[in-house]
């Protein structure tokens, strides 16, 4: 069963460019779902549009984006027709946010026993889930205030929340990207346990080696696009599209070494590409691709597919 749905939506923002506003698309007709119980990754390149894609779940978009088109289904309804008050509903509770920086969702100005208490009353709920994600010294932690605390502790705080508050869906935007690699990994494994007691995880990372380690599925964006999606051990296996392929040619072997890095950079919203969006870094580029789009067609977008 799927526990979220995204049907045709299209997100950009108005940018000032030489005085004049105008509009340009960050997510262009994302159509993706979301099986219940899995880890699954949206992966790429920083820039392609995987944390604009996370805040419009969560409608925690800023004053210049707009939401073109699109639906987005949560166990069965359209979120994006509710208002701010049905949002805060949602928020923190049915659906739960772990940002890059866990700075960004703890008060600075309160001890985490008094934020842990905002989302359950019930002090054992607090303590046991505490437990759950492994954090020792308990009741020294809940009268620290966030300054007290590391960047894996402060983590593992927002992932308590996430088990108090019985979220079912939780979004992870980049977790670990600020964290050291054991630590990381051991917040990782913190949302393979979450996986395994029936949540859903969408884990937003650039790095492919987390997603073939911890995720079930994958979906590789490029510039607001999909490119490619499936399970990941397939396509790990069985990379088809030439953006995917560059990714892992540019993932480090055990020797630390990488086989080649992707020629060129993404290009910013503002830059409009024609036909394929990847054609001018692609190594498999046809003629055609510099004047027509590929359509997405059985998990894949690159006319070498079709
Ligand atoms: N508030 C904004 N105004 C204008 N452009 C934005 C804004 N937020 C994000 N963008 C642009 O949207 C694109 C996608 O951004 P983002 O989703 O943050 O990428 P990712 O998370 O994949 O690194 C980028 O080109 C980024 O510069
Ligand atoms: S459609 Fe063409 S440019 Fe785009 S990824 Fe495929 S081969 Fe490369
Ligand atoms: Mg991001």
């Amino acid at each position: 069963m799927n526990i979220l749905e995204i049907k045709n939506l299209s997100v950009g923002f108005d940018i000032e460019i030489n005085r004049e506003e105008k509009f340009f698309y960050a997510l262009n007709n994302i159509n993706i779902s979301f099986e219940k119980s899995k880890i699954h990754a949206i992966a790429g390149e920083s820039g392609c549009g995987k944390s604009v894609l996370i805040n419009t779940i969560l409608k925690l978009l800023p004053n210049n984006a707009l939401i073109k088109s699109g639906e987005i289904f949560f166990n069965g309804e359209n979120i994006l027709n509710y208002g701010e008050k049905e949002y805060r509903k949602l928020r923190g509770k049915k659906i739960a946010l772990i940002p890059q920086d866990p700075f960004m969702s703890l008060n600075p100005l309160y001890t985490i026993e008094n934020q842990l208490k905002e989302v359950s009353d019930d002090i054992d709920v607090i303590k046991s889930a505490l437990e759950e994600v492994r954090i020792k010294n308990i009741d020294n932690v809940l009268k620290s205030y966030p300054h007290d605390l590391s960047g894996g502790m402060k983590q593992r705080i927002i992932i308590a929340m996430a088990i108090i508050s019985n979220a079912e869906l939780i979004l992870a935007d980049e977790p670990t990207t600020a964290l050291d690699v054991s630590v990381s990994n051991s917040i990782l494994d913190l949302l393979v346990d979450l996986k395994n007691k029936g949540k859903t995880i969408i884990l937003v990372t650039h790095d492919l080696s987390i997603v073939s380690n911890y995720c079930d599925s994958a979906t590789i964006m490029y510039l607001g696009d999909i490119v490619e999606y499936g399970i990941c051990n397939e396509l790990f296996k069985n990379p088809r599209h030439p953006y995917t392929k560059a990714l892992l040619n540019a993932l480090p072997n055990e020797r630390g070494k990488k086989l080649e890095n992707i020629k060129g950079n993404i290009s910013p919203i503002t830059e409009i590409i024609e036909g394929c969006k990847f054609h001018p870094r692609c190594n498999f580029m046809l003629e055609k691709c510099k004047t027509q789009k590929p359509e997405l067609v059985d998990g894949c977008a690159c006319f070498l597919n079709q």
